[in-house]
């Protein structure tokens, strides 16, 4: 008789805001002072266009929507400001603020052998991870710095892959926004969305909340 391996994957990379915490409200409450401030029109429909898309991407989107244009000098000290209003709420952050069932899945992952990215296209990551003190449940962690193509390109989920040395076809990928869905559906691995399945429609399987993940489903 033959015992059936927990997984068939070899790597599981995950987001972080929305997944592993609940940053995804903060970027939320940012961005949405940064729109008042401007008069664009901003609510939680809007803001899941947001999710996933770097700094400057989802500027654009919002100012697209404000009564006048900016100049690149302008954006960026809008972008400046967002940020500073997102260091303020994560300032105080600690491993209380990982989601519900975040790190069981981090534990489950690792016992069963397998190799765990993180693929963020926040410059914050780095702080986040430290102040949930999860940085070394990571096997690599990709450094939006260095990322030329935000999600919904593929190339963060692939640049995981590749620094895990973990063929993309056995990685499985967990995002709770629609455009990380499609980076990592485009990059050729099986998507977990978390969240609601209408705005994640591409994923192979949506859960509700982390607390829902379990490895040997996929
Ligand atoms: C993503 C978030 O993880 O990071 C987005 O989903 C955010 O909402 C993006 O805009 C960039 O984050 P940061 O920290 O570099 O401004
Ligand atoms: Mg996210």
């Amino acid at each position: 008789m033959s015992t059936r391996p927990v997984s068939r994957f070899k790597a599981v990379i995950f987001d972080l805001d929305g997944v592993i915490t609940d940053t995804a409200h903060y970027h939320y409450l940012a961005w949405k002072r940064l729109a008042d401030s401007v008069g664009a029109p901003f609510d939680e429909a809007f803001n899941e266009q947001l999710k996933g898309v770097d700094r400057m991407g989802s500027l654009a989107l919002i100012l697209a929507r404000a009564p006048r244009a900016y100049t690149p000098e302008e954006q960026r000290a809008l972008a400046d400001a967002k940020n500073g209003h997102y260091q303020e709420l994560i300032a105080t952050m600690t491993p209380g603020d990982l989601l519900p069932g975040a790190l069981r899945a981090l534990e489950d992952v690792r016992a069963a052998g397998l190799k765990i990215g993180l693929a963020s296209v926040s410059r914050n990551a780095f702080t986040v991870l430290d102040r949930l003190g999860i940085r070394d449940r990571f096997d690599d962690v990709v450094d939006a710095a260095t990322v030329v193509n935000g999600k919904p390109d593929p190339e963060i989920f692939l640049t995981a892959a590749a620094h895990l040395g973990v063929p993309p076809a056995d990685c499985l990928g967990v995002e709770d926004a629609a455009a990380g869905v499609a980076s990592i559906k485009d990059a050729g691995m099986v998507a977990v969305g978390v969240g609601r399945p209408d705005v994640l429609y591409r994923a192979d399987r949506v859960i509700p909340s982390m607390e829902a993940f379990r490895l040997e489903d996929y």
